[in-house]
C-alpha cells in the first residue's frame, strides 16, 4: 500500500477536456481522455487525501473514494473548481480547458441553408490556472498549484515561460507529437518549480507520473 503521506489533505484535482457549445448538438472539444487527471485523483486517495475530481466529459470510471463533480464547459470548470478550491491543500489543472467559446450558443440546430455558412465567433475563455494563482492570498493561502502544459518543442524553455506567467508552483510539461500523451497510457514529462527545480519525470504510467507529482507536492506541503 502507498504512504499515507496526503492523510489529511484535501486537494482538487481537474481532469478531461472541456466542450465549447456552438448548438444543442455541436461542440468545440479536443482530444483529452481524462486518464492522467483520475490517476491523479485515484494516487492521492491512495495516499490518504480527501479527493474532489472536477471531471470535463470523461468517460471513465469514478475512481474508488473520491467525489467527482461532472463539468461540461470551461466556465462550469471554473466555477467548481473556484468552488472547490476553498480549504483545499492542494489544486492540480490537469484538464485541457478551451482557450476559446463560441460568443453565442445558438439553441436550434444550425442547419445548411444553400449560402455561405456563418462564420462562429469566439471570445477567450478565462484562464482558470492564473485566476487560482491571484486569488490565492485572499481565498486559499498556502495552497499548491499545479498546472499542466503540452508543448511540442523546447519543451523546458517554453515550460518555464509558461510557469512564470501563470504563477503556479509547479507545472507538468508533457511532450506532445508524434501520438504522445492523448488517450494513451503511459506519459513523461519534466516538473518545473517555482523555486527553479526542474524534475525528469521518465516515460511509465500515469499512474507512476501521477505519484511523482504528489511526491513534489508532498515536499511543498511539509
Ligand atoms: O496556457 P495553456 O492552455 O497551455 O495552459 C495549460 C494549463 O492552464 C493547464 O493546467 C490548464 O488546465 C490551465 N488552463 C486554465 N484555463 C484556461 C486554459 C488553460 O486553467 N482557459
Amino acid at each position: 500500500a502507498a504512504a499515507p503521506d496526503l492523510a489529511g489533505r484535501r486537494v482538487v484535482v481537474s481532469a478531461g477536456g472541456t466542450r465549447e457549445a456552438i448548438d444543442p448538438v455541436r461542440f468545440l472539444g479536443n482530444h483529452s481522455s481524462g486518464k492522467q487527471g483520475y490517476a491523479l485523483a485515484r494516487t492521492a486517495a491512495a495516499r490518504g487525501a480527501d479527493v474532489t475530481l472536477v471531471a470535463a466529459n470523461v468517460s471513465l470510471p469514478d475512481p474508488a473514494g473520491v467525489r467527482v463533480v461532472p463539468v461540461g464547459s470551461a466556465v462550469e470548470l471554473a466555477e467548481a473548481v473556484e468552488a472547490e478550491r476553498r480549504g483545499a491543500d492542494a489544486v492540480v489543472m490537469s484538464a485541457a480547458v478551451a482557450d476559446f467559446r463560441p460568443v453565442r450558443s445558438v439553441s436550434s440546430k444550425i442547419k445548411k441553408s444553400g449560402t455561405a455558412p456563418e462564420p462562429i465567433a469566439l471570445v477567450e475563455n478565462p484562464d482558470i490556472l492564473a485566476g487560482l494563482v491571484a486569488s490565492r492570498d485572499a481565498e486559499a493561502p498556502g495552497q499548491t498549484i499545479v498546472g499542466f502544459a503540452a508543448e511540442t518543442d523546447d519543451v523546458v524553455a517554453n515550460g518555464r515561460a509558461k510557469l512564470e506567467r501563470k504563477g503556479c508552483d509547479l507545472l507538468v510539461v508533457n511532450q506532445v507529437g508524434g501520438g504522445r500523451a492523448f488517450g494513451t497510457e503511459d506519459n513523461q514529462a519534466v516538473v518545473l518549480g517555482a523555486d527553479g527545480s526542474a524534475t525528469d519525470i521518465p516515460t511509465g504510467p500515469k499512474d507512476d507520473l501521477a505519484d511523482r507529482v504528489w511526491d513534489l507536492v508532498v515536499e511543498r506541503l511539509a
